[in-house]
């Protein structure tokens, strides 16, 4: 097991550049198994979700050829079976999006049900519901997800409530379908539009992703393709945050400033100055963040995966705020490892935060129950006076690349270390002192 050893207190300064989107890479790699022909995908984020995908499609018989840290080529002419069930499946979230390409392509698909991080029951009723309007039978046997159809033909499905994962299956179930299908109350989400975008240029017929309602027209196949993974909307939020949070000076490149905008509005909300460029913006704050409330929603929201930093950022504040969690009900985790540190919070009906600002958090030994959560208390790490100790990284290294080495860059003072080695914890604490 490694841990994060942080010294705080230090502003971060400089520039970091934002890797590939994670959600976005989850739903692209799963579709590029769709076609016989090679598919060539670039700014694909180096962490531990997207070597687990890739290691169960090439698990299916995929060719999987890894170029450099970020691009992969995939060729899936050779898929020799339908079925996965191996612990890999079961540790990651994103490889239900198998269930629809493998039905999308074959009619037939038997997936292991999916794991992720444990921040709520996380049913997956919609991806079913949608599966089965397209002619599919699906089945819940010995923890698989078992779909199968003899043909599948397009149709209207509407979602009660919107769901960025239910709406990329279905939507990859619907391309080689029969006829037309359509999406009512549809996820917004970038990613959702990042696999449409990535699937039309392998030749489907997809319309209106960004919108509510996506309409899909049926083709007999897919073919080859080169894209490019948008960047990691939730990676740069963390960044802005953390460079608010540590009242320091940070551009972060590589950015769309658009699906930024829920964060910066609510930085610049709490006194923090937001810049944009055309591909970049560079967050400045010098002063005690002001108090505001929040609650989560669907995008384009303020995204549930920011409001364990949105947390973090406002236990220094000047006053009282409320943060509210509208999507996953089991997201205040860290909460009590906040309080460890200093911080005042109060979780009331499992689902608000109230946060009352303290003038300075003290460095703990915390542990990270889950990826934003975990982030979030490397940034308490960083905001708080003397050593923090965070445990669990691996749940942080799921989805942040190289989290690390990038905050070193900014000038954290912060190091990866094996829980069992004292000798290397001493020795950062004697070089740092
Ligand atoms: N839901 C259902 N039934 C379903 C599907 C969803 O009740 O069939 C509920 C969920 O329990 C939740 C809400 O609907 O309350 C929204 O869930 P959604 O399906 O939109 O989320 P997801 O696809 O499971 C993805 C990301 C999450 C991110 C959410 C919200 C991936 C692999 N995961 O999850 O990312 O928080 O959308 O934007 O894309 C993360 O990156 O750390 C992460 C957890």
């Amino acid at each position: 097991m490694e841990q994060y050893i942080i010294k705080g207190g230090k502003p971060l300064v400089g520039e970091v550049t934002i890797s590939g989107y994670k959600n976005a890479a989850l739903g692209i790699i799963a579709a590029a198994i769709m076609t016989e022909e090679t598919v060539k995908i670039d700014n694909v984020p180096n962490i531990s979700d997207i070597q687990i995908l890739l290691k169960v499609i090439e698990d299916l018989g995929v060719k999987v050829d890894r170029i450099g840290n970020h691009k992969v080529k995939i060729n899936a002419s050779k898929i020799n079976t339908v079925t996965a069930d191996t612990d890999s499946v079961r540790k990651i979230r994103g490889s239900y999006y198998l269930v629809g390409a493998l039905l999308g392509r074959f009619n037939k698909a038997q997936i292991a049900l999916p794991g992720g991080c444990n921040i709520g029951s996380r049913p997956i009723d919609r991806h079913i519901k949608g599966f089965e309007a397209l002619g599919s039978e699906v089945k819940i046997e010995h923890g698989l997800i078992c779909a199968s159809a003899e043909k599948l033909v397009g149709t209207s499905i509407y979602f009660d409530e919107s769901s960025v994962g239910a709406t990329i299956n279905v939507m990859l179930a619907a391309i080689m379908a029969e006829g037309q299908t359509t999406i009512e109350n549809a996820a917004k989400e970038p990613h959702v539009v990042d696999v449409a975008n990535f699937l039309n240029s392998m030749g489907a017929n997809i319309k209106g992703a960004g919108t509510d309602v996506i309409r899909i027209k049926g083709v007999s196949r897919l073919h080859g393709s080169e894209y490019t993974i948008i960047p990691d909307q939730i990676e740069a939020g963390t960044f802005m945050f953390a460079a608010a949070a540590s009242r320091g000076d940070v551009l972060i490149k590589n950015v769309i400033p658009k699906h930024l905008e829920a964060f910066t509005a609510k930085l610049l909300e709490v006194g923090v100055t937001v810049e944009e460029y055309d591909d970049a913006v560079r967050v400045v704050n010098h002063n005690r963040p002001g108090s505001t409330h929040v609650k989560t929603l669907a995008y384009p929201g303020f995204l549930t995966d920011m409001q364990p930093l949105m947390t973090t950022l406002l236990c220094l504040s000047s006053g009282t705020s409320i943060v509210t969690e509208s999507i996953f009900e089991n997201r205040f985790k860290y909460v009590d490892e906040l309080t460890k540190m200093g911080a005042s919070i109060k979780v009331v009906e499992s689902n608000t935060a109230i946060i009352t600002g303290v003038e300075r958090l003290t460095g703990a030994i915390v542990s990270a129950a889950d990826l934003r959560g975990g982030a979030a208390l490397v940034l308490a790490g960083i905001m708080a006076e003397g050593y923090t100790i965070v445990e669990n990284v691996e749940f942080i290294e799921r989805g942040y690349e190289d989290f690390e080495r990038k905050m070193q860059k900014l000038g954290a003072t912060m190091a990866k270390v094996d829980s069992n080695d004292t000798k290397a914890i001493k020795k950062f604490k004697l070089k740092v002192s």
